[in-house]
């Protein structure tokens, strides 16, 4: 039996753990997005929550390029992913390509965590995307050198990973089976205790 984008949205909730915060629980990577646009508003309210992301150094390492379907920047974006990505993320309203810069500004000096710090920027945009009724779906399938030659991207930035982001939409609309099994597969997770160590071979006990 086919399932509704409401449907889906909730079998993809993660369990509620009381005192964890309601988006990462709701928050999840949908493939399927609706004919709806993203407002401005939205786009800055996504924008500042990941501006204010800690950093090293306070770098700020981050510089996301963006575009709204039918805008030269999103071509550029979309061009970069691979086929299996553009098979379905052309239904997003909104591209987003997060770059960090691998340098620091006041040395000059590599910064080894630049990618740490554009990956928790991006963490915190996809969560204020959760809390707007929004879904993000970030992709590693794209190729970074044709979005550096696309965009004039300058060499010490280096390419993070595409947001894909707009309203969920219903899974019947995906171009294949596969992708449609997946859109309604129930998200898991490795148990806790192999995450969240005391020693590498032993779980850490919170008792
Ligand atoms: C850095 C990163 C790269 C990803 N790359 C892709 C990708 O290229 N294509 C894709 O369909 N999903 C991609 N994903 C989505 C993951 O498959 C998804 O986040 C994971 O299965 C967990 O599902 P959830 O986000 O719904 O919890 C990526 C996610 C992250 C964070």
């Amino acid at each position: 039996m086919a399932l509704s984008a409401i449907e889906v949205n909730q079998l993809k909730q993660a369990p509620a753990v009381e005192g964890v915060l309601p988006v990462v629980l709701g928050r999840w990577s949908p493939r399927a997005f609706a004919p709806r646009e993203v407002s401005s508003a939205d786009l800055k309210k996504l924008f500042e929550a990941a501006r204010w992301a800690a950093s090293s150094f306070n770098e700020q390492p981050w510089r996301f390029l963006a575009g709204r379907r039918g805008s030269s920047a999103y071509k550029k974006i979309f061009d970069s992913l691979v086929e299996r990505n553009q098979a379905w993320a052309g239904s997003a309203p909104v591209l987003i390509l997060g770059v960090a810069k691998s340098t620091f500004s006041h040395s000059g000096s590599p910064n080894r965590v630049a990618l740490y710090d554009l990956g928790a920027a991006a963490a915190l945009l996809c969560l204020q995307a959760t809390a707007l009724g929004l879904s993000a779906h970030q992709m590693a399938g794209f190729d970074p050198g044709a979005a550096r030659a696309a965009f004039g991207i300058p060499e010490n930035f280096i390419a993070g990973a595409v947001i894909a982001l707009g309203y969920q939409g219903e899974p019947s609309t995906l171009p294949d089976e596969q992708f449609i099994a997946a859109e309604i597969a129930p998200r898991t997770r490795r148990p806790w205790n192999e995450s969240f160590l005391s020693a590498w071979d032993e779980p850490l006990d919170l008792g």
